[in-house]
């Protein structure tokens, strides 16, 4: 281990006070705190919020502020944690690490989105960066299993002009009836992309990239394992030869080229055992 990496501004433990809780789906909630070194992240990063008593997870910065020092993440509710901290209200005490991780590339030109589940948080904070640089058009394909579940649609309209945010629901209660990556490839047969970014569940990303590699587009895609340490050192988070906290989340297709034997197929849970994704 390396004494720099566990040394950092970033790894030090703060702790802070919810600020504000939104609710924004049956099963998401949005939660603002101030923090002055995670107001500095890049979209694409991730913290750990540690919910006192419960545990420490994972989680995409959705939004900063970085003059008011504040941030923003969107929590689904899925176990104990994410549980525990929906049970919270502004005023309660949490704790954080980071920003940890590369974030994406910021591309030029025009921009593909592809977000399923909860997976659009961090895109919608990349979104906001890009549409305030010198990108030509963004599109959006968000998915989720029900119209309830669809978050950010309106910050999504309002970045990227309306008629280039597109949904699909599972259920087809709205937009396209089908898989995010579904529609997402017949976007890409249509139109010609500089790039296209991803996150979601992965045989979604997986979807997404191998349509993105046949098409001849670049691509990155934020990837989810296993996070303990969030440095580098633990090796929980392994997949193919990059640990995803320290080298990604987010990795671009040649990367995800080198590992296909595992991306999308396997992942290890918390006895290192490997199980399907
Ligand atoms: C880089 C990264 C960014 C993420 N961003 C978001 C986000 O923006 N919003 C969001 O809602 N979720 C996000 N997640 C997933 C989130 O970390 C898990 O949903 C959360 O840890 C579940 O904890 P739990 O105790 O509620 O559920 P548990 O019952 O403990 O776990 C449910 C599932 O969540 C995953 N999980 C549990 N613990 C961890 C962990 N320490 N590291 C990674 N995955 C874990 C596992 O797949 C597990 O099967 C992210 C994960 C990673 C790795
Ligand atoms: S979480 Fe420990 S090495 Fe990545």
């Amino acid at each position: 281990m390396k004494l720099s990496a566990w040394l950092t501004a970033a790894n030090k433990h703060r702790t802070t006070r919810i600020m504000n809780v939104e609710v924004v789906s049956p099963t998401v909630k949005v939660f603002t705190f101030q923090d002055k070194q995670c107001a500095k992240a890049k979209p694409g990063q991730f913290l750990m919020l540690w919910v006192p008593g419960v545990d420490e997870i994972p989680l995409s910065v959705l939004d900063v502020d970085r003059e008011r020092a504040k941030v923003s993440v969107a929590v689904k509710r899925v176990g104990e944690a994410t549980k525990a901290l929906h049970s919270m209200k502004a005023g309660d005490w949490i704790g954080m690490r980071g920003p940890f991780g590369n974030g994406f590339t910021l591309k030029r030109g025009k921009i593909l989105m592809v977000g399923g589940g909860v997976g659009i948080a961090p895109l919608t904070f990349l979104a906001k960066n890009l549409a305030s640089g010198k990108t030509s058009k963004i599109v959006v394909v968000i998915g989720a299993k029900t119209r309830e579940e669809l978050i950010f649609m309106d910050n999504l309209r309002r970045l990227c002009e309306e008629e280039n945010v597109l949904a699909a629901t599972e259920d087809g209660s709205y937009g396209v009836k089908g898989l995010a990556s579904s529609l997402a490839e017949s976007v890409m047969a249509e139109e010609k992309f500089n790039m296209v970014y991803t996150c979601g569940p992965e045989p979604m990303t997986r979807r997404v990239l191998d349509c993105a590699e046949k098409v001849g587009i670049y691509a990155e895609a934020s990837l989810e394992r296993l996070m303990r340490c969030a440095i580098g050192i633990c090796g929980s988070c392994v997949v193919g030869g990059y640990r995803v906290c320290r080298d990604g989340p987010v990795f671009n297709i040649n990367q995800l080229k080198t590992f296909k034997d595992e991306f999308g197929v396997w992942k290890r849970d918390f006895n290192g055992k490997r199980i399907p994704v």
